[in-house]
């Protein structure tokens, strides 16, 4: 059987990359015939040698792209809408995968995230569906950490307060994050080196470098580093951002009638971390269940759930975002009987952003449709 035409789109960005890195990682080039695409640089040489292609394709060419079985593409909702209906009009009728947020709550579009709802996949995949979309990374993150609950139907509201890290806004955030963390080093580097310097001094200058002309925030257009930011994607007018919204509206979608629903909802922050997204999550069961058993379903869920023993030593050490970086691995630490309520447990998750939150489902998406 001929191998399935595959072509690449926003491979060069921050998610696309480390999908690449992922599928190479894992060996996945050689099952497909891999085609590059770019929105800016068509002509130039494609720079992987395991490519069909020497020279890079024009991403907004239709005739071009209706060549393709499959088309995965990390380029951005913009890149989307530009080009999906139009390629679906003309009558391309593959597989289209995107990392991107634009087609999420369309009808004939699929969530996937497939440890959680490979079933929904399978029967989609039979009725003829083509549209593969990733999840929002806080979701995805979320339904990971808490599957063993979810699978056995056992939720009956969860609350989930984030802590979302730069990259969830982009690479140039991250860029600035960082600026922003040396312009307040160097602002009282002088006053750091001088272990008699009052710390009330180095603070108040602190502050004043937060309002200094030349600190860097065109970006997040305020501080993340020494502070947070408690809003995330646009407003939707009614004390809710879009972030929030996705919870339990991409929540529902993900879960489709395989189980049975619950209600979600939090408060989404940005805090000044890489990579990684943690979450504390309030869990309302439907049932008495005891510490253990919790924890049981919980480490049963799926793979990559790792739990971290819920003590000062190894949530200070095993449970953070540095911890997590780079890694597959969903943490999950913290978890307590609570005391307000019955059936009430804490947990706090922390997940790489961009492999389960982004890169990972869409690889993965990409191998079942081709085996
Ligand atoms: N919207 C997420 C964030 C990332 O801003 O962190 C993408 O899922």
């Amino acid at each position: 059987m001929s191998k399935f035409k595959v072509g690449f789109v926003g491979w060069r960005g921050m998610v696309g990359s480390v999908l690449i890195s992922r599928m190479v990682q894992e060996n996945d080039f050689k099952n497909i015939s891999s085609f590059f695409y770019t929105t800016s640089q068509v002509g130039e040489k494609c720079p992987f040698s395991f490519s069909d292609c020497d020279k890079l394709l024009d991403g907004y060419n239709l005739d071009e792209l209706k060549k393709m079985d499959i088309i995965l593409t990390c380029q951005g909702s913009d890149y989307t809408k530009k080009v999906y209906l139009d390629l679906r009009d003309s009558g391309w009728n593959g597989h289209w995968i995107d990392a991107a947020s634009h087609l999420r709550m369309e009808n004939d579009a699929i969530i996937i995230l497939d440890p959680v709802n490979r079933d929904l996949i399978d029967s989609s995949f039979k009725q003829g569906i083509k549209t593969w979309v990733g999840g929002n990374c806080t979701v995805s993150l979320m339904l990971l950490a808490i599957h063993g609950l979810v699978k056995e139907n056992l939720v009956e509201w969860v609350s989930s307060m984030t802590y979302q890290a730069a990259s969830g806004a982009g690479a140039n955030n991250m860029r600035e994050l960082l600026g922003q963390m040396g312009y307040l080093y160097n602002s009282v580097s002088d006053l750091l080196h001088d272990k008699n310097s009052p710390i009330l001094d180095i603070d108040e200058k602190v502050s004043e470098s937060f309002e200094g002309k030349d600190f860097p925030k065109s970006y997040f257009g305020e501080a993340l580093a020494g502070s947070v930011i408690p809003w995330i994607d646009s407003d939707l007018g009614n004390g809710q951002s879009k972030e929030e919204w996705k919870g339990p509206n991409e929540t529902l979608k993900i879960l489709n009638t395989n189980y049975e629903p619950f209600k979600v909802d939090g408060l989404c922050v940005r805090i000044g971390t890489m990579r990684c997204h943690s979450q504390a999550i309030t869990i309302k069961l439907k049932k008495d269940l005891s510490e253990e058993n919790v924890l049981q379903k919980i480490s049963n869920g799926n793979d990559w759930v790792k739990l971290v023993p819920n003590d000062r030593e190894n949530s200070i050490h095993n449970l953070s975002p540095t911890k997590a970086s780079g890694k597959l691995d969903i943490l999950v630490g913290r978890v307590r009987k609570l005391n307000l309520d019955n059936n009430m447990f804490s947990l706090f998750t922390v997940g790489d952003q961009l492999l389960w939150g982004a890169a990972e489902p869409l690889r993965r998406i990409l191998s079942i449709i081709t085996k």
